[in-house]
């Protein structure tokens, strides 16, 4: 990775289950694979993102729980992870995230083994911000 690029994407994987209180096997694999992926996936993909897991993030009903975050975009936070099955379609999705400005996406455009678990989807702040201030100047 080209040290003056700086990573602005962000997944990260619940791995460390409040309910059995140790790290979460199935999350850690799934981020020990999602890993590999995205490197295998070309398209500089793992080099504009950086993973990493994380406590809980009020998911536990739907596990394995996946959020993608970068600066200035949408936040996704998505349930019902299933290791393997659906590794391809994150790949897919953060090539989605990636390329898209303000990281917004529909239902439609998702891969379809995503459909129906996303938990969360939410908007820029920083846009969100941008957007209430130009209607007050309007
Ligand atoms: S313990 Fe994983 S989302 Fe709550």
């Amino acid at each position: 990775m080209d040290n003056a690029k700086e990573t602005r994407h962000r997944i990260t994987v619940c791995t460390n289950c409040r309910h059995v209180g140790k790290p979460c096997r199935p999350g850690l694999d799934l981020l020990t694979h999602l890993q590999a992926a995205l490197a295998q996936a070309g398209d500089a993909l793992s080099d504009d993102f950086s993973l990493e897991g994380s406590v809980c993030m009020a998911g536990c009903e739907r596990p394995c729980t996946v959020a993608f975050q970068a600066t200035a975009k949408a936040t996704y936070l998505f349930g019902d992870i299933e290791g393997d099955a659906d590794i391809g379609a994150l790949v897919s999705f953060a090539q989605l995230y990636r390329d898209r400005p303000d990281g917004l996406t529909r239902e439609s455009e998702r891969p379809t083994m995503l459909g129906g678990k996303t938990l969360a989807r939410i908007p820029a702040a920083i846009v969100s911000a941008e957007r209430q201030l130009s209607l007050v100047l309007q």
